[in-house]
């Protein structure tokens, strides 16, 4: 069984998992929020913070020499897992929520000279994006004078590359589109979509946060300028995530955070910003988010993520013939690590309480993506989502559950 070959010694690391809720076993499935994390993280930030602990890029004394190498080996490792090369550069900030504001804040803001977006500029996003990679170019928008244009799905909430090209004109700056839809688990044909983008000239923004843990085309090829993701959906620690992306495009983007460790020289009128990635990296960074992050990558690396993409699509397709079987209930067009659905007759949240009674943790509601359940006519969704150490007897008590679920609600 893909089971068993899956999750030979992964379960144990995940001590977590272990742990009843309500006297149950606890069935984990709301890995698209935030995954466990295996105790070989746990144990690498703990190593850090007790033996090399102290601030970076600022002493001259061993420990901080000691500390700026992990951080800084972490920072390597990441783009190594990312399949960056010399074009590339890599930033640490909180989350993809941070590292998008950062990008959209950068682009549009006028401090540092003519901003990349102006007056009568277009920046295009779906309506797929999760909050954090639309309410920042409204923002964005607003401050530039640009506009935002909307590539809306089909009824099937999937996106044609064919309403892209349309949409895209002389004045798109900016294409930022989702890697794998939050609420669903649609996965884009973004590698097209971005590649169109370029060839009108925009500068391509890639949320990852759903797509980092799972396999995908190295940056070296993807063709993206940004790419942002969050360590605590990839089994990392939360508080830490990265943005990445070629240097060039790195280069045009104003600071967010102003403040320590970012610049090279300061008077009281004027100042001069460090090359990157530290310009990007204002205050004391999380060096042990980063140091865990790292280990996270190398966890997910160690395992296979084609392994791990090949036991969550059929902990899914388990999961779609489960639920679909079940009276009235409808499960979204979607993918990946990713299963939503609606039931006639029951609310999303009273389906979710009645799941944790039984164990089972799922996520209800709209998921940071209210547009998207509009466009599609939908009220909240109950989403479950799988990870590496899910099993079988998982799904199998998630799809009871529902079942007992609907019984009881309606
Ligand atoms: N963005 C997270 C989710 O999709 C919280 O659940």
């Amino acid at each position: 069984m893909g089971d068993r070959l899956m999750l030979q010694g992964v379960r144990a690391d995940f001590t977590g998992l272990e742990r009843p809720v309500h006297g149950r076993r606890l069935v984990y499935l709301d890995n698209a929020a935030s995954s466990q994390m295996p105790r070989q993280v746990m144990q690498a930030m703990q190593d850090f913070e007790l033996d090399r602990r102290a601030n970076i890029h600022r002493g001259v004394h061993a420990r901080s020499q000691q500390a700026t190498d992990a951080y800084e080996a972490a920072r390597a490792t990441l783009a190594a897992y990312l399949g960056a090369d010399a074009t590339h550069e890599l930033v640490f900030g909180s989350s993809t929520t941070d590292a998008l504001n950062q990008v959209a804040f950068g682009l549009s803001d006028d401090t540092d000279g003519q901003p990349w977006l102006r007056p009568g500029d277009e920046i295009i996003v779906t309506a797929l994006e999760h909050h954090a990679n639309l309410l920042p170019w409204r923002r964005a928008a607003r401050r530039s004078g640009a506009h935002l244009r909307v590539l809306m799905p089909q009824r099937d909430g999937t996106l044609a590359t064919a309403a892209l090209a349309e949409l895209l004109g002389p004045r798109t700056r900016v294409l930022a589109l989702t890697a794998c839809a939050n609420a669903t688990g649609y996965r884009p044909p973004y590698e097209a979509m971005m590649a169109l983008a370029h060839q009108a000239g925009a500068l391509t923004v890639l949320d990852a946060a759903q797509a980092a843990a799972h396999e995908m085309a190295p940056l070296r090829v993807l063709g993206c300028d940004f790419l942002a993701l969050s360590g605590h959906k990839m089994h990392g620690p939360m508080g830490i995530g990265v943005l990445a992306g070629r240097r060039e495009a790195l280069e045009r983007l104003t600071p967010l955070r102003v403040g320590g460790d970012m610049v090279e020289q300061v008077g009281l009128d004027d100042v001069r910003w460090a090359p990157l990635p530290a310009r990007l990296e204002g205050g004391t960074p999380n060096v042990a988010g980063a140091v865990g992050l790292a280990a996270a990558a190398g966890y997910l690396q160690a395992h296979g993520r084609a392994a791990l993409d090949a036991h969550v699509a059929a902990l899914r397709a388990q999961a779609v013939a489960g639920l679909t079987a079940l009276p009235g209930v409808r499960v979204l067009e979607g993918g990946g690590a990713i299963v939503a659905f609606v039931a006639e007759g029951a609310h999303p949240h009273d389906i979710g309480t009645v799941l944790d009674g039984a164990g089972v943790a799922v996520r209800t509601g709209f998921h940071c993506a209210q547009p998207l359940h509009d466009h599609l006519g939908l009220g909240p969704t109950t989403r479950a989502s799988f990870a590496l150490y899910n099993t079988a007897d998982d799904v199998a008590a998630l799809v009871e559950g529902v079942a007992q679920a609907l019984e009881m609600l309606r």
